[in-house]
């Protein structure tokens, strides 16, 4: 490849090359320029922008400067005039051009980075699936909502328990036969042969009873949503987790008119205005008369199906009237208070309301399941 005009040419000076009249030099910067033209085209990023701007504007050897050491300062007066106007007017022209590339290319990049950015607004959106509340927290959220409705309050309390709470203050001494039926989860157990006592999960959210009546003051409406744990073993029936929501109401008037309307009402509201309740005896420590509350059959409206076992009437949930001992706990005066507790286990609620005949479904978190619930 024949070198380049300017670094042959210009590393020479004006006397070397022979000239010596003011028309060669029209010639000479005329190649110069054409040269520089060429080169500029090929100019397309950056980096070679640098190389292109050096090679001609470098201080040190850049063409003009090789041309200006070279040619004008040696030049004979006679072509000096010449030389230096057409050193100017390609000086003029190389600064303009090497400028106009380089806002070339940074509208070209500019360019380049909006269509990357841009914003396809055709393209389909994120799509963001929207939860839901568990069946369970629904279920919740309904009663709560009934009994708010009669004015309660919503309290919770502990899942870890002492046994006083859990058991002893609600009249279930240590050896009486109904802690058969609430066996449970030991976190710390007894120290063997001391006093101190373990610390447990809580069987029912009875214990919540002890906890308001001791730090209040009659009257008292409170219902008490939460988790509760029994040692059983899991079926379609039973599981070591499940739910409650405890009620109770304590004041001077309380009577077990107020107990059966509140517990109709409440059945009613839930499963439905056509829907009968009654009350069968039953045995709590912690509630005397203790009832067993029935609803009708929701699923053949008591005319006796298997649901039912052909009885016409569903179990529903345990209750009854205070029993003056736990007063005796609280330091609540027997003579003056009366009152009434329940204790509905919601899991039960909501498979009765939806028809659901395992409960193990509720915790398995199978989002087919659930999305029914919506
Ligand atoms: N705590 C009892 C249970 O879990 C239910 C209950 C609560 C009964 C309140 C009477 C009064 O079995």
């Amino acid at each position: 490849m024949a070198l380049p005009v300017k670094l042959d040419s210009t590393s020479r000076t004006l006397a070397d090359l022979g000239v010596s009249l003011p028309d060669r030099i029209t010639a000479l910067f005329a190649d110069l320029r054409a040269e520089f033209d060429r080169e500029a085209v090929g100019v397309r990023d950056e980096s070679s922008w640098r190389v292109f701007r050096d090679a001609w504007l470098g201080r040190k050897s850049g063409v003009l400067t090789r041309v200006s050491d070279n040619w004008l300062k040696p030049a004979t007066p006679a072509l000096k005039r010449a030389v230096g106007a057409a050193l100017n007017e390609l000086r003029a022209h190389v600064e303009a051009t090497v400028q106009a590339r380089r806002t070339a290319l940074d509208d070209l990049a500019a360019q380049v980075a909006a269509g990357r950015d841009r914003v396809d607004l055709s393209l389909p959106g994120v799509h963001r699936p929207v939860g839901s509340a568990h069946l369970i927290t629904q279920t919740f959220r309904e009663i709560e909502r009934i009994f708010l409705s009669l004015g309660y309050s919503v309290v919770e309390g502990p899942e870890i328990e002492t046994p006083y709470y859990n058991f002893e203050a609600l009249n279930i001494p240590e050896h009486h036969p109904a802690r058969d039926t609430m066996d449970t989860f030991y976190i710390a157990p007894p120290p063997v042969g001391a006093a101190p006592p373990g610390l447990l999960l809580r069987t029912h959210t009875s214990p919540m009873q002890i906890h308001t009546m001791e730090t209040q003051q009659p009257p008292v409406r409170i219902i008490v949503p939460g988790k509760v744990y029994r040692r059983d073993n899991p079926d379609a029936t039973h599981s070591f987790m499940f739910h409650q929501i405890e009620g109770l109401a304590v004041d001077t008037d309380i009577t077990f008119c107020d107990f059966k309307g509140t517990i109709d009402y409440l059945v009613k509201q839930f499963f439905g205005p056509t829907v009968r309740t009654r009350l069968r005896p039953s045995y709590f420590p912690f509630t005397e008369p203790s009832a067993e509350v029935d609803a009708s059959c929701t699923a053949c409206d008591g005319a006796g199906c298997r649901v039912c076992k052909f009885s016409g009437w569903i179990e529903l949930f345990g209750a009854g009237m205070v029993d003056p001992a736990v007063y005796g706990f609280v330091n609540y005066d027997a003579k003056r208070l009366s009152g009434f507790a329940f204790g509905l286990g919601i899991d039960r609620f909501a498979m009765l309301k939806y028809g659901m005949h395992d409960i193990q479904v509720l915790f398995q978190n199978d989002a087919r399941f659930l999305r029914q619930f919506r």
